[in-house]
């Protein structure tokens, strides 16, 4: 089955299939539940919380490039998910004033796009379009000692994680597991955060 045409091509997809959706019910995602995932590119995480939260859940999955969001759409046709609603950068803001009673909000290899103050701005939208106990769930990429990249080149995950605790947010955890970064399996390590 081709669910996604990258280069480790059918490992990957065997790990989409038999372990993919795994890390997000380890880290308390479950059915039935409204998620974002924000700077979702082609849609991989997108395509794996649908599968968990299921029918009568929904992804809303926002990225600002429209090419993204077309492969998006053709990956949740073809996988026949019908919970996954694509959503432009000037969609996202209606969204945010709109919904505020989201499970968790995904920020996947994304952060390093925004300075400070961007990222500031960011956690506060999250933080209202949040449940009580909603969760941020962060996937750090190109922070100091992880190919250093833009806005986070200088910042550590510890940095990041303090940034995002003086931000309301309570840290409460740390989750390891195999991850997809662009077109490799990798280790990751996911920091949740919780809406207190
Ligand atoms: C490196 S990709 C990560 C994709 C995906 N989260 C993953 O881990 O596979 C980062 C994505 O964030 C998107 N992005 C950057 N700035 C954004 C913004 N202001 N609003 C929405 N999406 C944005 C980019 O277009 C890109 O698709």
């Amino acid at each position: 089955m081709g669910v996604f045409k990258i280069k480790q091509g059918e490992l990957i997809n065997k790990w989409i299939l038999e372990q993919g959706a795994s890390f997000f019910q380890d880290i308390g995602m479950k059915k039935n539940q409204k998620v974002v995932d924000f700077g979702c590119g082609e849609g991989i995480y997108s395509i794996l919380s649908g599968m968990v939260v299921g029918e009568n859940g929904i992804v809303y999955a926002v990225d600002e490039q429209q090419k993204d969001l077309d492969i998006v759409v053709d990956k949740t046709k073809d996988m026949g998910l019908k919970n996954i609603k694509t959503v432009t950068k000037n969609e996202f803001k209606i969204l945010a004033n709109k919904v505020k009673d989201v499970d968790f909000i995904l920020l996947f290899d994304v952060l390093h796009y925004f300075d400070k103050n961007k990222r500031e701005e960011l956690y506060g939208t999250f933080y209202q379009m949040l449940a009580k106990n909603g969760k941020l769930a962060i996937y750090p990429k190109h922070t100091k000692n992880n190919f250093p990249l833009w806005n986070l080149s200088d910042i550590s995950n510890k940095d990041l994680q303090k940034e995002i605790e003086n931000n309301h947010f309570f840290f409460r955890k740390i989750h390891k597991t195999i991850m997809i970064h662009d077109t490799e399996l990798e280790n990751g390590n996911i920091f949740v955060f919780e809406k207190g």
